[in-house]
């Protein structure tokens, strides 16, 4: 317990590279989480798309949350606490259209419009009339933005806005054009772990060689990941310009034939990041010479491009600058993804309880012009099966399965964190204690 605030305890107190195991384990600390945190960061409510037209509405769920967010008859967006102001039943689940462009719970039949404000209260006349004052009818509205083609939520009106407090990320991930990209699979998992631990396992690439193996075989070096803290919570890694000059070549295979495999193996083992184009583009260029001072990366981008132009595809055109930038990338306080030119693999965490994560995955990718189309439904999966969720997933997820049992032993005291390649995962910590008002010293 601390004097000032009988909530905290001191036994969560963050080190320099020392993260106790109580920060994760804890259900006090989980309980001061849902308090304090998530009400009032921006989150990551959908996707655009979901929302076309007037009446279109999705649902997003956080603790005991529940939120609507609704594109109105103006084409704007607005968010709603899902909840009847009758007798507080929720006005609706999943995702759809709200036909005649009516709001109505299924309880008693009072209506809202798209607007949020009341329509219909059934009987009205046998009310005191005290009790259906316009203001106490219309929805409670949650702040609502846009960012990456992503809808964000936040349930607290005096959070400071969405740009503001993404900025410090999206500087560096703007040159992705996520905005551009539609939705080519989504799935949701239920992962036995704390939801810090889960981002935990993404924000670094420190595990890479222990857990999926293959991939320093196909070329990832991650010796030369630079990573960077963004400040708020925020962080990303990548490969500066420089790195690849003099980095370790595989001299027993061509580097074309190693780009190409790495390619194949991302799209059959995660079905993201890259797509049927690149692998045939990547194939193709094994065959060809490589021109003079050029290499196998400048060769696939302008293959690409030469594609994507006949074929309609509007992709971004990063700087180089930009490039050293967009490896892996942690929007706080829930979003982390890895885009490549014109596609992405991403992830959002949401707690479910202190032991239990629900994790989304998308396949994000710009499509030729006129293709784009409302988002696939979430497809619910297991972790446990390889053949659902992709071998480099099921490594992450069985991996993070066994931390999350970990984590709850005795013999367990805090994590010791690397103070080059783990960085992420304090910053993190650094930005929650902000919100929880954790005492500083
Ligand atoms: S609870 Fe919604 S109309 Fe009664
Ligand atoms: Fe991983």
């Amino acid at each position: 317990m601390n004097a000032s605030d009988p909530q905290w305890r001191d036994e969560w107190t963050l080190g320099d590279s020392f993260i106790p195991a109580a920060r994760y384990t804890s259900a006090a600390f989980f309980a001061l989480e849902m308090e304090r945190f998530w009400p009032r960061v921006w989150q990551i409510a959908g996707r655009q798309d979901e929302l076309r037209e007037a009446g279109d509405f999705l649902e997003y769920r956080i603790g005991a949350q529940s939120i609507l967010v609704v594109r109105t008859t103006g084409g704007a967006l607005k968010a709603f606490h899902n909840v009847c102001r009758h007798r507080g039943r929720r006005l609706a689940s999943g995702c759809g259209h709200f036909e005649g462009r009516s709001i109505r719970c299924p309880y008693h039949g009072w209506s809202w419009n798209l607007e949020g404000e009341n329509v219909h209260v059934f009987h009205a006349d046998e009310f005191d009339a005290k009790s259906l004052h316009p203001d106490q009818l219309h929805l409670v509205e949650c702040q609502v933005d846009t960012w990456g083609g992503f809808v964000w939520i936040n349930l607290d009106p005096q959070a400071p806005p969405l740009h503001e407090t993404i900025g410090p990320a999206t500087r560096h991930l703007d040159p992705a054009a996520l905005d551009r990209m539609s939705v080519l699979w989504h799935k949701q998992v239920r992962l036995p772990v704390n939801w810090k631990a889960a981002l935990d396992a993404f924000v670094e690439s420190y595990h890479v060689p222990a857990v999926h193996p293959e991939y320093p075989e196909l070329g990832t070096d991650i010796t030369q990941f630079v990573y960077h803290d963004d400040g708020g919570g925020h962080s990303h890694y990548g490969i500066p310009l420089s790195a690849g000059k003099d980095a370790p070549e595989n001299p027993d295979v061509d580097p074309r034939e190693l780009f190409h495999r790495y390619v194949s193996y991302t799209i059959d083992e995660i079905g993201a990041m890259y797509t049927e184009k690149d692998r045939r583009l990547t194939e193709r260029l094994r065959t060809l010479p490589l021109p003079e001072g050029s290499n196998i990366g400048a060769e696939y981008t302008k293959a690409l491009y030469a594609y994507a132009e006949q074929a309609g595809i509007d992709l971004p055109a990063p700087t180089p600058e930009d490039f050293e930038h967009l490896g892996g990338n942690f929007v706080f306080p829930h979003f982390f993804t890895l885009p490549t030119l014109g596609n992405a693999l991403a992830y959002r965490a949401r707690p479910i309880d202190s032991k239990l994560t629900l994790w989304d995955v998308w396949s994000l990718t710009i499509l030729p012009k006129g293709e784009a189309d409302r988002p696939p439904a979430p497809q619910a999966v297991d972790w446990r099966n390889a053949s659902e969720v992709g071998h480099v997933l099921h490594q992450d997820f069985a991996n993070l399965a066994e931390v999350g049992s970990g984590m709850q032993s005795q013999g367990f005291e805090g994590l010791r964190i690397n103070r080059r390649q783990e960085i992420g995962i304090l910053a993190i910590h650094r930005e929650i204690d902000r919100y929880l008002g954790a005492p500083r010293d």
